[in-house]
């Protein structure tokens, strides 16, 4: 990990066909680091005319794209993987300074960045299609074909690590990418993307546009030859590029937020299950993770000793600056930090005070207590909405029927997680939750080979593994009559 501070640029442009070009209204805004409040960096904020530039130089770079073979193609994502990982040192501090998470954290998010483009450039040259049997008078056959140019509308929370997540599969399958950063940590975009054309990706095949939703995001979204976009964030702004990308009969990637089920067993291995719980909701990016441990539902038989230990577990967590690289770091942005202190005053309101935590940390900075409520119902708003920060809603239940009915009680269905030594139980509660991904005896532990994923409100389609691919194909067919 890099000791040393780093530099940071002192501005950004948008990149767009492997040039830094200013926007053409020459507006721009300044990305705060959230451990000192202060602006790290001014960024030109893209516009519509910016949006119209960077969709006809990505589309006018489809064909030398797609005319380099699949296996060279996917050489070169082997070279940017390369290139993330010798200057991941520096990518990381940039990401902690930008987002405020722990510098060790950015470090793995940015190596798993890399892991993404070297994991899909296997898949470049492996794209294949099917021979159909037919009569003897056909030849029938699939191609799998790319899309075209493809958007990706990215969150503040793992900014460079959902980066890698959409743009890699997309990219192998021969589209060309535009990514519009969140406001809030546009800066390891921007870095990857320089440096993707710096390994060998033709220009104007990943141009990045920083911005704003509305000024940025929705004319990327809405442009006519956008052909598929893939979105990460709110239900609320999913559901608007969800329409606008249907409006344009586009289709469209969603993973929205969840407010994900942890289900404790007395029989459990409760060492395990109490680490788990912390790195659930406290310790990984402050608890602002969609895949986030956000409800513990435990057993009325283990809640008492359960919360004891979680209660001392949790007295250990460091909270500081990221660059310090503590277990909990400043919340990314204002608006955030005080979206999660709002709760916690709903959470006063409904459950009373809470059993640890429940303030800011008296600090510059966006820093809050790791905290948790117990006695919620799940009556309560902190039982049934997305906090996204390190806020836990404290449920108990008497049987299975019990826990699964609360498990499956909300509009999400993103992850779920189950603790206990029975096999039985733990296969008949990854059968009967509605959620897109199951963790039993674990937490996080899905890797980049593994299909994720909604149920319910929080998504569409697949991101990671195999199943990310279809995201960014389209299927031809061809029928030839020989008879
Ligand atoms: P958001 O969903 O509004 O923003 C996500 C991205 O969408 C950003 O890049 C933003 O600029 C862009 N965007 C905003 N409006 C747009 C539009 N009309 N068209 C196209 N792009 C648009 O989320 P926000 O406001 O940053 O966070 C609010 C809440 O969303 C959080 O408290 C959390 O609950 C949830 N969230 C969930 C994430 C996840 O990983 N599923 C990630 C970030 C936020
Ligand atoms: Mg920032």
């Amino acid at each position: 990990m890099s000791e040393t501070p780093q530099q940071v640029p002192d501005e950004y442009e948008l990149f767009i066909d492997g040039e830094w070009v200013a926007a053409s209204g020459a507006e721009t805004f300044g990305t705060i680091d959230p451990a000192t409040e202060e602006v790290i960096a001014t960024v030109a904020a893209a516009g519509a005319e910016d949006v119209d530039a960077a969709v006809s130089n990505s589309k006018a770079a489809l064909d030398e794209w797609q005319s380099i073979p699949a296996r060279e193609r996917g050489r070169i994502l082997l070279d940017i993987a390369d290139a993330i990982r010798e200057d991941a040192d520096r990518l990381a501090w940039i990401e902690t300074v930008d987002n405020g998470k722990p510098l060790s954290q950015a470090k793995t998010d940015v190596l798993r960045c890399a892991e993404y483009f070297a994991y899909y450039a296997g898949m470049a040259d492996k794209l294949e299609g099917e021979s159909i049997p037919r009569s003897d008078e056909y030849v029938d056959y699939t191609v799998h074909e790319p899309l075209g140019v493809t958007a990706h509308i990215i969150p503040w929370n793992f900014p460079v690590g959902i980066l890698g997540r959409g743009l890699a599969p997309a990219l192998a399958a021969g589209n060309t990418v535009i990514a519009k950063p969140a406001e809030q940590t546009p800066l390891s975009a921007l870095e990857i993307g320089a440096l993707a054309v710096e390994a060998g990706l033709p220009a104007g095949v990943f141009n990045v546009l920083p911005g704003f939703g509305p000024d940025a995001g929705e004319p990327l979204v809405a442009h006519d030859d956008v052909a598929q976009v893939t979105f990460t964030g709110s239900v609320p702004t999913g559901r608007l590029v969800g329409k606008a990308a249907l409006e344009g009969l586009k289709p469209v990637h969603l993973e929205l937020g969840g407010k994900n089920p942890n289900v404790v067993y007395p029989d459990a291995d409760l060492d395990r299950a109490v680490e788990s719980t912390v790195k659930s909701i406290f310790s990984r990016n402050a608890g602002q993770v969609c895949s986030s441990g956000s409800r513990l539902l435990l057993h009325e038989d283990v809640h008492d000793e359960f919360l004891d230990r979680l209660h001392t577990a949790v007295d250990e967590l460091s909270i500081a600056s990221g660059v310090e690289d503590p277990d909990i770091a400043a919340i990314t942005s204002k608006e955030q930090y005080e979206s999660i202190l709002e709760y916690i005053q709903i959470g006063r309101e409904e459950a009373g005070e809470p059993l640890i935590g429940g303030e800011a940390v008296d600090r510059t900075g966006y820093f809050i207590e790791p905290t948790i409520f117990d006695g919620v119902g799940m009556d309560m708003r902190i039982a049934r909405e997305e906090i996204f920060g390190p806020v836990l809603s404290v449920l108990t239940f008497s049987d299975e029927q019990e826990a699964i009915e609360l498990a499956n009680d909300v509009e999400y269905g993103l992850v779920s997680g189950i603790f206990t030594n029975d096999i039985g139980r733990a296969h008949r509660f990854a059968r009967d939750i509605d959620a897109g991904g199951v963790y039993i005896n674990e937490w996080f532990s899905s890797g980049i080979e593994a299909p994720f994923g909604g149920y319910k409100n929080s998504g569409l389609g697949r991101a990671k593994g195999l199943a990310a691919l279809e995201e960014y194909t389209q299927i031809k067919n061809v029928c030839a009559r020989i008879e």
